[in-house]
């Protein structure tokens, strides 16, 4: 089964996984993806349950290496250069290729040091105003500072769910990825949290890459300009999200975002 372009290629490619293939043990949950996402654009990965789209996403900062069992068969390139060679120091790619989660995660230490624990472990500052003047912008890049200027010694666990889900983008921030990976990161969310989230997301491409996982059709619709629909670990297509939304070219892409399966 060959994956189908919709519309044009994305001419500013980032990051590009060329028949990608992974096995947890015996199951294989992706099946030969090839996927560029494109530089300073949002990509929506969709498609039903179970199809490998978290899978996929784990590929680009090698996530899966910490799963017990899974292997990963394939290229992924970062502006062309293989992520998965001998060479690569992973610790350094995930300062790359930052991840945000479904469920917001802070760290059980203040909002400043959730933030400052990426810069601090990578000695990215020489000194403490210049560590302050990183979690001040990381913060406010993410939409949290000024409901948080007045308490950033308190716990972050200690902040609404929508709040700590911009924290760990003020987290991921931090370190100044370059492609910011996002696996449902609303849906443990209201609609006026995931209103926000969103804002974020389509200022943020500015300055990022992003990859986002959803569930919401309306959500891929409203952030994303290239769309990656997945089914069964292959990719069905991918294209502008304009054109997968209005003229997919695949009956299955078709049905799914009318909500006929999935
Ligand atoms: N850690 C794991 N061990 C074994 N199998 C796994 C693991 N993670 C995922 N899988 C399997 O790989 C396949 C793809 O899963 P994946 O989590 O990538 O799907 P998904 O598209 O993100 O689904 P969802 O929308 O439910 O999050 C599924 O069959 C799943 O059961
Ligand atoms: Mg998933």
């Amino acid at each position: 089964m060959t994956a189908k372009y919709a519309a044009v290629k994305p001419k500013r490619v980032k990051m590009r996984g060329e028949n990608v293939t992974v096995f947890y043990g015996n199951k294989q949950a992706l099946h030969g993806v090839t996927l560029d996402i494109a530089a300073n654009k949002v990509t929506a990965l969709i498609g039903p349950s179970g199809c490998g789209k978290s899978t996929f996403l784990r590929c680009l900062n090698r996530m899966n290496d910490t799963i017990e069992g899974a292997r990963v068969e394939g290229v992924i390139t970062l502006d062309g250069e293989d992520i998965y060679a001998p060479d690569i120091d992973v610790v350094e790619l995930r300062a790359r290729v930052g991840m945000v989660f479904q469920r917001p995660n802070p760290f059980p230490k203040s909002i400043y040091d959730n933030v400052a624990y990426g810069p601090r472990i990578h000695g990215l500052t020489k000194n403490r105003a210049e560590l302050d003047e990183i979690v001040e912008k990381s913060l406010k890049s993410a939409g949290l500072f000024d409901e948080v200027k007045d308490r950033l010694h308190d716990a972050g666990t200690g902040l609404s769910g929508g709040q700590q889900q911009r924290l760990c983008i003020a987290r991921a921030i931090a370190v100044s990825p370059e492609v910011i990976l996002m696996d449902e990161p609303c849906s443990a969310l209201d609609p006026i949290a995931t209103a926000r989230i969103e804002e974020l997301i389509d200022d943020l491409r500015k300055n990022y890459t992003i990859a986002i996982v959803t569930h919401s059709m309306q959500q891929a619709a409203r952030v994303s300009q290239y769309t990656a629909m997945f089914h069964l670990g292959s990719l069905v297509e991918m294209g502008e999200t304009k054109i997968i939304f209005t003229s997919p070219k695949e009956r299955r892409t078709q049905d799914y975002i009318t909500g006929r399966f999935g």
